[in-house]
C-alpha cells in the first residue's frame, strides 16, 4: 500500500521563468485547502542537499502571482548529480517528514528527478517551466507565452530604427536547442527570415532570400537567430559574413539575452500555472507518481516522467512554411 501524503515539499529548478511563482502559490494553496504540509526547498535540489527550506502556508505565497523570477530561488545542481549528494537530499527529505516532491523545471530537473525517484521511491510530480517550450508531455510550458511576448515587443521597437535606417537586424533570441521562441516570435513580428536549430538554412539561402527581399521593394529586414541555429556561426559572425555578401546594407545584431527570461508573467502564463499546481498536488494525493502534469487541447494530462526525459516536441514546420509565405 502507498504512503499517506501528509506533507509535502517543493522546489524550483534550472532556468527561471516567468509563471514560476504563480506554480508555487498554487502549490502550495492547493496543500492548505486539502489540509497538506507544504515546505520549499531554495536553489532546486542543493536546498535539498542542504536541507535548505522555508514551511509555506496560504499567507506566505501571497502577492507573488505577478512577479517574475521565483521567490524559492533556482539554480542547476551539480551536487545532485552524484550518488553521494542524492543520498544526502533522501536523509534530508526523512529527517523533515517530506513524502513527496513537486518539481518546478525542465528537462534537466526531470531526468534528475525520475533517478532519484527511482532510487530512493520518493513520489515526484513535474511541472514544467521554462521559456523554451521543450518539454515533452505538454503544448505548453511555464514562462513561454511571457517570453514571446517579451520577444515580439522587443522586435517591434527594434523594427522602428531597421525601418527608420533601412537596416538589417539580427536579433538573438533564447533556445539553445529549440526553437520554439525563435519560429513563433518570428511569425508574430513578421521576421523576414528566421534560423532554428531543427532546420537547416544554408547562408548562401539566407543571403539569396534576403536579396530576393531588396530586389521586391524591401528597404529594411528582420531575421530572427535562436541561440542554437545550424549556421555553425554566432550571430555576430554570421551578420558580418551577411554584410559582406550583400552589398549598401548597413547591419546591425541585437542580443535580447536573459531579459526574455524575466518580467511579470502572463495572463495565460498565470492560469496555466494555477491549473498546473492545483493538479500536482490532487494527483500526488489521488495516488499517481512519477509524472508531469501538462497541458493538451486545453485538458490538464500527466505523462510519466522517466518519457518525458526520453522524448522530444517537434516543431510545427507549418509555421515555415508560413513565414516564407508571408516574408514575400
Ligand atoms: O531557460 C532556458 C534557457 O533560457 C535557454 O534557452 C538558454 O540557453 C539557457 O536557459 C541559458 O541559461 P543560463 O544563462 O541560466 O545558463
Amino acid at each position: 500500500m502507498q504512503k499517506q501524503i501528509k506533507k509535502i515539499g517543493v522546489m524550483t529548478s534550472g532556468g527561471d521563468a516567468p509563471g514560476m511563482n504563480a506554480a508555487i502559490r498554487a502549490v502550495v494553496r492547493a496543500c492548505a485547502y486539502y489540509k497538506v504540509k507544504c515546505i520549499g526547498y531554495y536553489r532546486g535540489y542543493d536546498g535539498i542537499i542542504e536541507n535548505d527550506t522555508i514551511e509555506l502556508t496560504s499567507r506566505n505565497v501571497k502577492n507573488i502571482i505577478n512577479k517574475g523570477g521565483t521567490i524559492l530561488k533556482s539554480a542547476r545542481s551539480k551536487a545532485f548529480r552524484t550518488a553521494i549528494g542524492r543520498k544526502k537530499a533522501f536523509d534530508n527529505l526523512v529527517s523533515e517528514n517530506v513524502d513527496a516532491l513537486v518539481l518546478i523545471g525542465g528537462d534537466g530537473t526531470f531526468t534528475g528527478g525520475a533517478l532519484f525517484s527511482k532510487e530512493y521511491n520518493v513520489p515526484v510530480i513535474g511541472i514544467p517551466g521554462t521559456i523554451d517550450n521543450d518539454i515533452f508531455g505538454t503544448q505548453f510550458t511555464i514562462g513561454y507565452d511571457t517570453a514571446l511576448n517579451t520577444v515580439i515587443e522587443a522586435v517591434d521597437k527594434i523594427r522602428d530604427t531597421a525601418s527608420s535606417h533601412d537596416r538589417l537586424f539580427f536579433v538573438e533570441v533564447m533556445g539553445r536547442d529549440a526553437g520554439f521562441i525563435a519560429l513563433n516570435a518570428g511569425v508574430g513580428a513578421g521576421a523576414e527570415e528566421i534560423l532554428i536549430p531543427e532546420e537547416e538554412l544554408p547562408v548562401a539561402q539566407l543571403i539569396e532570400s534576403l536579396k530576393r527581399s531588396k530586389r521586391n521593394g524591401k528597404t529594411s529586414s528582420i531575421v530572427i537567430v535562436s541561440e542554437g541555429d545550424k549556421t555553425g556561426k554566432n550571430v555576430f559572425e554570421l551578420a558580418d559574413y551577411v554584410k559582406k555578401n550583400m552589398e549598401n546594407y548597413s547591419t546591425r545584431v541585437t542580443v535580447l539575452g536573459h531579459l526574455q527570461r524575466g518580467g511579470s508573467p502572463s495572463c495565460f502564463d498565470r492560469v496555466l500555472a494555477s491549473r498546473f499546481g492545483v493538479k500536482a498536488v490532487e494527483v500526488l494525493l489521488n495516488g499517481e507518481q512519477n509524472v508531469m502534469v501538462g497541458i493538451r487541447n486545453n485538458v490538464i494530462v500527466t505523462t510519466p516522467i522517466v518519457e518525458i526525459t526520453k522524448c522530444k516536441n517537434s516543431i510545427n514546420t507549418e509555421l515555415l512554411r508560413i513565414s516564407d509565405i508571408l516574408s514575400i
